[in-house]
């Protein structure tokens, strides 16, 4: 049975680049950097006639962007001041941002540098100059051929999620993603050049898809997937930088179901990756990260029949500045394993005097967890698993004196969807943020819980709350990818809960950044390091400038990820931070310069 809503179309009428005349590569006339990437007016910059003849080589696909925050701003050729309050609205949604051309969810990423808002200036300096709408293969390579040629410097834009600034730079050229289209399931796979076949439900994804549309799809026929927690995550960031889920501490990282792929090398060949051929590539492109090997076009990933679903809230509310707090949260966080153990995963958060989510309107420390139990055994009800929650609440509180409200509703869900179609936010956009994460092990959680309350005491803001997911475990340390392993930091395989902090600050305000981003790594990440020394942190949900990221990010994988990208990248047409084997170049300014 081959059952497909829509084909996947991701070939395209090929058009040939004729007659691209090379210019040469690009010189800064800075003597203090000898050799930057190419910039409108350097001279390396490719002529008016060279970007229009990228143009039709494209049929037209090639976007000079103006930022979408202009529409605000009287000085700029799009103003329309009918339009400024639409913009303004929905560039708190994520679903916005990821459908603009040069939309991201955070504004630091393109340096506040227009936002639709009248009373603040506006420039296009923090966007790409141009963007390809691709639809296909050949229109990325068409993209990544011309900046190679010309040394320019090269994004990739899914969705714009990423919290770490990898999908947006200044003076570049953007390969952006959303509209290659396409979706098909399949009862059996055989990867090309394969001589078996892989049994089992499996869907490929063309690389606009997004995490709502394939969960969407997947229930229509009683499947469900390893999927981003927000509806609108994107597969290509996702899947590249390892992708946790409800499902991960069952069935292992999205990364780890992956199939074969699609991809456009930085040297413009589009090659089909498995563990048949180019198995290099397949390895790395599954946790490497993001923009560093290739551009995904299509994935093919493993699906999963689907079940019932069990999930419960969980809370425990006391008033701010309880001294036991700490003790009872650590007490809590101990028994993940345990939870892990049962087949329960859980998103949960540690609040510190906070208000103003969740229906809490005046501030407490607390505790929420969304607990979660895949059903895989007939003896998994939502008895057993209020049983489990009350026993975990009642031993972590056990001989406190201190009145809390502990809560737990245990529902089922015919399957993950049901749940998923009204949790699949955080939605928003359109702030300053960064991020940061660590990962926790078993010796962490357990060994001293002295330490493990003070490491959670100092880590999570007033006013904010730290991430404590479970959703490593023993799906992601038992997991079996393709070809016996893939790239995905190798903490991950040690560790049970993905710890994530986040601070924000107003748009321009310097000094805000400043405090906040070093309270972030000096104090709230440096906490939870301390605690976890040994292992490390997540790509995808971290602090663009960690220290030492090679190692955080990929453990003792990072020393083949880069002999791999240095081969497949000698040039680095491809360049991010913190990205695997960008040592060679920094950012000055708007520039991206030779070391
Ligand atoms: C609201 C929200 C919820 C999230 N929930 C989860 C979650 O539950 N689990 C989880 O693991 N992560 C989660 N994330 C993090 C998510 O994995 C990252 O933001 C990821 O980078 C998103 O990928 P994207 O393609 O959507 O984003 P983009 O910003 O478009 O891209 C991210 C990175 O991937 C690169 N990239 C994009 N497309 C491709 C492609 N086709 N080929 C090669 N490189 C590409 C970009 O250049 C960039 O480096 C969440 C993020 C947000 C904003
Ligand atoms: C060279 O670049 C550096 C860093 O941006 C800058 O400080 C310096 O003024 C530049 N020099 C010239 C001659 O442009
Ligand atoms: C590319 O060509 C299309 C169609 O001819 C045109 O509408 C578009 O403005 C061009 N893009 C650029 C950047 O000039
Ligand atoms: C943008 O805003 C308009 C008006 O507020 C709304 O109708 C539309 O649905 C929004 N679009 C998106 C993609 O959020
Ligand atoms: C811009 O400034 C005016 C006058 O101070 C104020 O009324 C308005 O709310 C401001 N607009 C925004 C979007 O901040
Ligand atoms: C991008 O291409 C798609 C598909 O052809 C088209 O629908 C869309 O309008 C284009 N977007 C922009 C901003 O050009
Ligand atoms: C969906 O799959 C489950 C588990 O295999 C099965 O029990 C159920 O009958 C299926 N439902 C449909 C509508 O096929
Ligand atoms: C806690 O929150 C309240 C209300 O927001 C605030 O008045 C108080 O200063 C906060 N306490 C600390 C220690 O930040
Ligand atoms: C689920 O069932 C398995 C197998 O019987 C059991 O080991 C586990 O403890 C159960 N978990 C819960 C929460 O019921
Ligand atoms: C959950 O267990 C507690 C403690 O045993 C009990 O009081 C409560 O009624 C149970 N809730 C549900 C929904 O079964
Ligand atoms: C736990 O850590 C604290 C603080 O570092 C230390 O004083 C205590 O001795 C440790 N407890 C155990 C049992 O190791
Ligand atoms: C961001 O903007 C500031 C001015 O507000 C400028 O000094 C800085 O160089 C810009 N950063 C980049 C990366 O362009």
């Amino acid at each position: 049975m081959q059952i497909s809503w829509s084909t996947p179309s991701i070939l395209c009428t090929v058009i040939q680049l004729l007659g691209l005349t090379f210019t040469s590569l690009a010189y800064s006339q800075n003597r203090s950097y000898p050799y930057c990437k190419a910039i409108p007016g350097s001279p390396g910059w490719p002529s008016t006639e060279s970007w229009a003849r990228l143009n039709s080589s494209l049929s037209g696909r090639l976007i000079a962007p103006s930022p979408p925050g202009a529409v605000c701003h009287p000085a700029q050729p799009t103003y329309d001041p009918s339009l400024c309050p639409v913009i303004a609205e929905n560039w708190t949604t994520s679903a916005w941002q990821s459908a603009n051309p040069v939309g991201t969810i955070c504004n630091n990423f393109n340096n506040d540098t227009c936002l639709p808002n009248p009373n603040v200036t506006c420039s296009s300096a923090g966007y790409p100059v141009y963007v390809i709408n691709a639809t296909c293969a050949e229109d990325v390579k068409l993209g990544v051929d011309f900046a190679r040629r010309h040394d320019i410097r090269l994004i990739v834009k899914g969705t714009g999620h990423d919290y770490l600034g990898r999908s947006a730079a200044p003076n570049s050229l953007s390969i952006w993603t959303h509209h290659i289209s396409g979706l098909s399931f399949q009862d059996s796979f055989t990867p090309k050049g394969c001589k078996f076949s892989i049994n089992g439900p499996s869907v490929t994804a063309a690389a606009g898809t997004q995490m709502l549309e394939i969960d969407y799809e997947a229930h229509l026929r009683n499947f469900t997937i390893v999927g981003g927690g927000a509806g609108t995550v994107g597969v290509g960031g996702y899947l590249t930088g390892g992708g946790h889920s409800a499902l991960s501490s069952t069935y292992g990282l999205a990364a780890d179901q992956v199939l074969e792929m699609e991809i456009v090398t930085p040297g413009g060949e589009i090659l089909t990756i498995n563990e048949c051929q180019n198995t290099d590539l397949f390895w790395a492109m599954r946790g490497g990260g993001g923009s560093t090997f290739g551009v995904i076009t299509s994935v093919t990933f493993k699906a999963f029949q689907s079940m019932p679903f069990i999930v419960a809230t969980g809370a425990l509310i006391f008033a701010p500045g309880t001294d036991v707090f700490w003790d009872i949260i650590a007490n809590v966080l101990s028994q993940y394993p345990a939870l892990d153990e049962q087949g329960i995963m859980t998103y949960s958060l540690v609040a510190r005097n906070f208000t103003g989510q969740y229906g809490i309107t005046s501030p407490v420390d607390g505790f929420l967890g969304t607990f979660m139990l895949p059903v895989l055994h007939p003896d998994n009800t939502t008895d057993s698993l209020n049983t489990t929650l009350w026993n975990l609440f009642n031993q972590a509180t056990a001989g406190s004196s201190v009145p809390f409200t502990p809560l737990v509703i245990p529902q089922v869900y015919p399957d993950f969807w049901a749940w998923y179609s009204v949790n699949n936010g955080p939605l928003d956009a359109g702030f300053d943020q960064y991020i940061g994460s660590r990962l926790l092990d078993g010796k962490a959680l357990t060994q001293n819980l002295t330490e493990l309350a003070a490491a959670f005491k100092a880590a999570t803001p007033y006013g904010g709350a730290t991430m404590a997911y479970l959703v490593g475990g023993k799906g992601v340390m038992n997991a079996k990818p393709r070809g016996g392993s893939d790239a995905v930091g190798s903490a991950w395989r040690t560790a049970y809960v993905h710890s994530v902090v986040g601070v924000q600050w107003q748009p321009f305000d310097k000094a805000g950044e400043k405090e906040q981003t070093n309270l972030l790594n000096d104090v709230y990440i440096e906490a939870l390091r301390e605690l976890a020394p040994s292992t490390g942190a997540y790509v995808n949900e971290a602090y663009t400038y960690e220290p030492n990221f090679q190692e955080t990010f990929w453990g003792t994988n990072y020393p083949r990820l880069l002999e791999i990208k240095r081969r497949v990248d000698p040039n680095d047409v491809f360049w991010c931070q913190p990205c695997v084997g960008n040592e060679r170049w920094e950012v000055i300014g708007d520039m991206l310069c030779r070391i």
